[in-house]
């Protein structure tokens, strides 16, 4: 079966990646010339664990390809649309779909009745995009019979950033939105891998699927932002926030995932999700309490650390120095997308603060970003901490977790430590003589 996959971001790339290897002919398409370039010369455009390996393997056996061409679907059975959705510049935050029809536009002119291809959305889309797809491919080949000559369907993705590869090959769930039983039965052939692993494919119709996603993402969003909430309780009257999440998440209806409170999320998706959502309710007429509360909840919280992390620098601020430890929006990625870094950093800079940051993914974009203007880049932990009146854990990698405090306490000038994602054990570092804070404890 051959499979296209239209779009070589984070999404696409992926999933053509673990779909050839599952044996399938992959295209993967993108009409950034320079990166399919890249690509072809099995260079990976994105940090992501695994990834580069699959890709080397599959080209190298003949199951995956690259093209700038979108004449590269012939002979598709299945072409994934998995580009960007954007917020959109203007607006309430709504997903922006112009290059998701940009795309159908395109296709709608190569669509070979003979392959009889089935459409399907990868991209986040709102619900109801599904609907709109179809009746723009019923416009542009009016000689084309849908659900004859080719099918639209639904397939959004779960993937995590960091482990994506781990949740495309051995997921919770699959999703599938279908609108009839020829195309659920391809796509239950394409998933059939999966079956030795027991993931289940839920198949629904088109709209449930569209918000399957967003819902799942808001959720996940909102369970974030209620330990968050609860930590703050917790700092102010008592209790210990990972204590409170561990007793909840032992129930099985509440789940022990997702409970980690920090410095709010980020990324390339709850930020956008959640407000692409909002704006469905919007554009709909009707009120969201919750999801609003979420991502307004979520924006204060990046202020939020700025105010604690003024209380422990204690004024005057100017030519204070902060070791900053981590800005991307998690580890194990080199993502900046949404990142709190890109408020709290500023923010400090703004009130004299020094920076002096380490990240495992810095690379020379990280230099060119606005916000990070004034940041000073240190290659090691111990140069960031050199002189600093405070360390602060602002992403958790490994690397962080197993540091050398001894060694760290020599170089602080004062020896605070700000822990925004609660790696180290309070009681063990006050027996050092540090004076240590976290979140969700008094
Ligand atoms: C998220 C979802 O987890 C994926 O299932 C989904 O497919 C993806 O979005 C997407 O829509 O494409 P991702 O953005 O890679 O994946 O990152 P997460 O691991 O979900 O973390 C998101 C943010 O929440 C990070 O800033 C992280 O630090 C924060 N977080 C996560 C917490 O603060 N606490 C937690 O307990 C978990």
């Amino acid at each position: 079966m051959k499979i296209s996959v239209i779009g070589s971001g984070y999404v696409g790339l992926v999933t053509g990646a673990c779909f050839s290897e599952f044996g399938y002919e992959v295209v993967c398409i993108d009409k950034d010339k320079k990166k399919i370039e890249l690509l072809k010369k099995n260079k990976i455009p994105i940090y992501e664990p695994g990834l580069g390996d699959l890709v080397i393997k599959n080209t190298n056996a003949n199951y995956l390809s690259f093209s700038s061409n979108l004449k590269s679907i012939r002979g598709s059975k299945i072409i994934f649309i998995a580009v960007g959705t954007p917020t959109a510049r203007r607006g309430d935050g709504e997903a922006d779909l112009k290059y998701v029809f940009q795309v159908c536009k395109q296709l709608s002119k190569l669509i070979d009745k003979n392959d009889k291809p089935i459409i399907v959305t990868k991209s986040t889309v709102p619900i109801g995009t599904g609907k709109e797809i179809i009746r723009l491919f019923q416009n542009l080949c009016p000689k084309l019979k849908y659900e004859v000559d080719y099918n639209i369907a639904s397939n959004p993705e779960f993937l995590r950033e960091g482990s994506a590869i781990e949740d495309f090959l051995r997921p919770d769930r699959v999703v599938c939105g279908v609108a009839n039983p020829q195309t659920e039965a391809i796509l239950k052939e394409l998933y059939r891998p999966l079956n030795l692993r027991e993931a289940p494919v839920v198949f629904t119709d088109i709209e449930s699927a569209e918000l399957i996603k967003y819902a799942s993402n808001a959720f996940l969003a909102l369970k974030i932002s209620f330990i968050n909430e609860v930590a703050d309780l917790c700092e102010k009257v008592g209790g210990n926030v990972q204590m409170v999440a561990k007793g909840m998440g032992l129930d099985n209806r509440i789940g022990s995932k997702f409970l980690h409170p920090g410095p709010g999320f980020g990324g390339s998706c709850f930020p956008k999700d959640t407000r692409a959502l909002y704006a469905s309710f919007k554009k709909n007429k009707l009120k969201s309490t919750l999801i609003k509360a979420v991502i307004d909840f979520n924006e204060d919280r990046k202020l939020k650390m700025v105010k604690k992390i003024k209380i422990l620098l204690k004024s005057p601020y100017k030519q204070k120095k902060v070791a900053f430890l981590g800005v991307t929006f998690k580890p194990n990625t080199d993502d900046l997308r949404e990142s709190p870094s890109l408020v709290i950093i500023p923010e400090l800079n703004k009130i004299g603060v020094d920076i002096h940051a380490h990240d495992p993914a810095f690379n020379k974009s990280f230099e060119k970003i606005k916000q990070f203007k004034k940041v000073k880049w240190k290659k090691n932990i111990f140069d960031a901490v050199k002189g600093a009146d405070m360390m602060l854990i602002h992403t958790e990698w490994n690397e962080y977790r197993g540091i050398d405090l001894e060694k760290i306490k020599k170089l602080l000038r004062n020896k605070v430590i700000l822990d925004l994602r609660n790696i180290f054990n309070r009681e063990e570092l006050e027996n050092m003589g540090y004076s240590y804070s976290s979140i969700g404890k008094k």
